[in-house]
């Protein structure tokens, strides 16, 4: 098999760990509805978002946890996160128009993102917050609103470029939000069409884990608003975006492991344990380690709300040094996040089917070919490297030859249609019309990237739910807060 084998089991927490274990049931939706097939877990959200909201109670925080919608288009997920008291971050007319219609009211959605004029119509017809990118998208948004004779606008100005006074730290650049070193001009738009827009606040996304440039982005931000108050606005909401994260791993060890071995593969020090050698960013020049890994850091202790809660809990270097939670209670703002992947850890499970094992001629990792594609178990692309988990078809087929290092392909035509490049360790060789379930799936991985290449069928979706022991499932689109008996909590 080539060395030990080095294994990245799933965090599993108890309601996808309880699902993983009905392979009956399992066996029973693929062969019913296919594979690949995606499975929700709506009621996780709602769990989820209770530890966001008792970080809030920790800091004496009031505001609003908004779900990033983009991470998953599911109808059961939104429907469910409706049936709470959180919002939702939108991005596209679309996802607006889903959000209305799963029972969100427009004073818990915020539209983000790019924006054209349907979707600034609309959001600005129902009174949904608008977060500004540009001066231009608020030009456009005070014309729009006078034209058709829209109500006033709440909007929030999303800001980027900040900078840490003293020390050069600079968050990363982003093409979205207007720099804060030009928040002047804009300011004086606002300024010009209060009798269109009312300014509730100033927000910032940021797409690292660094909880530094986060803490430097929420305190020039804390900064604009005090510039606004000084221009006599009433600005009362600061949103901190998404980025929060998730911990995809069980064991911090596998991690270390992993990517100590990944290096000394790529170095020549041990054969290589990825399909053609891929480095995953890493390359070896003539013996010396060159590049940055390029993956999602799968082991992150401090993810999710225990990522918020360090952030609030982060000193202001420039505002005295405390904690950046007691600048935003003293000023009574509302704090508004926007976690996708971190309100959706748990959420979701992706089935696929083995099709095929075969040894190839090279004697090297088995080749097991799988009845999805790998835009459908969009892991890889987001970086996150994690074991599948094996669900044998029947229980007595498992050879007792223990642990097999393996390949995973994709059903494409295409050289390239791996589901991971990483050689997979599974503790038992699978057998055709066994499952491989990849867990932890719901946030980006299930439909963001999927296609129909190849006229193949984009993954369905379930949602599943506990009635005591018993797991019960409908078709996503099928899912509403009453479909549970009693109804979601
Ligand atoms: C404006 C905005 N808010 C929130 C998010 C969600 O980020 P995450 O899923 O990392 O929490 C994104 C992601 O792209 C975003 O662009």
């Amino acid at each position: 098999m080539g060395g030990q084998p080095l294994y990245l089991a799933p965090r599993l927490e108890s309601r996808l760990r309880s699902l993983l274990h009905s392979p009956d049931l399992l066996h029973t939706l693929t062969d019913a509805l296919g594979s690949p097939l995606h499975v929700v877990v709506p009621d996780q959200l709602a769990d989820n978002l209770r530890q966001f909201r008792s970080v809030y109670d920790t800091h004496h925080l009031a505001g609003q946890v908004f779900l990033a919608h983009k991470a998953n288009r599911s109808s059961a997920l939104l429907r469910r996160l409706a049936a709470t008291d959180a919002g939702v971050d939108v991005a596209s007319l679309g996802e607006l128009q889903h959000a209305l219609g799963a029972g969100l009211t427009p004073d818990r959605i915020t539209a983000t993102g790019p924006k054209n004029p349907d979707f600034l119509w609309l959001a600005a017809r129902t009174s949904v917050t608008v977060s500004l990118d540009t001066r231009g998208e608020l030009e456009q948004l005070a014309t729009l609103v006078r034209k058709h004779d829209l109500p006033r606008s709440r909007v929030l100005l999303r800001l980027s470029g900040f900078e840490a006074s003293g020390v050069r730290v600079l968050t990363r650049r982003s093409r979205f939000g207007t720099a804060v070193g030009e928040s002047a001009p804009l300011l004086d738009a606002v300024e010009r069409h209060a009798d269109v827009l009312d300014l509730i606040g100033v927000a910032y996304h940021l797409d690292t884990t660094s909880l530094t440039e986060k803490a430097i982005a929420l305190e020039g931000c804390l900064r604009v608003l005090e510039e606004c108050r000084s221009r006599g606005l009433r600005p009362r909401a600061l949103d901190v975006g998404g980025g929060f994260g998730v911990d995809y791993l069980a064991d911090g060890g596998q991690w270390e492991r992993y990517t100590t071995g990944l290096t000394e593969a790529v170095l020549g020090m041990r054969p290589p344990l990825t399909y053609g050698g891929h480095g995953y960013g890493l390359r070896n020049e003539a013996g010396t380690l060159r590049g940055t890994l390029g993956l999602y850091p799968a082991h992150r202790p401090v993810a999710g709300a225990r990522y918020l809660d360090e952030l609030l809990a982060h000193p202001a270097a420039s505002l005295g040094g405390r904690p950046l939670a007691a600048l935003l209670l003293e000023h009574l703002y509302d704090l508004h996040t926007e976690p996708g992947r971190a309100l959706l850890d748990q959420c979701g499970v992706t089935l696929t089917k083995v099709l095929e094992v075969r040894e190839p001629e090279d004697g090297g990792p088995l080749h097991i070919r799988l009845a999805a594609k790998a835009d459908d178990v969009a892991l890889e692309d987001h970086g996150v490297l994690m074991d599948p988990v094996a669900v044998p078809r029947e229980q007595e087929t498992t050879d007792g030859a223990g642990p097999v290092a393996a390949h995973l392909f994709g059903s494409l035509c295409l050289e390239s249609d791996l589901i991971t490049r990483r050689t997979v360790f599974l503790p038992h060789r699978p057998a055709p019309g066994d499952l491989l379930a990849f867990a932890n799936t719901a946030g980006y991985c299930m439909d963001f990237h999927a296609t129909r290449a190849q006229h193949q069928p984009a993954a369905r979706k379930v949602a599943a739910w506990q009635e005591g022991e018993r797991w019960r499932w409908c078709l996503d689109d099928q899912y509403w807060p009453t479909t549970p008996v009693g109804g979601a909590q």
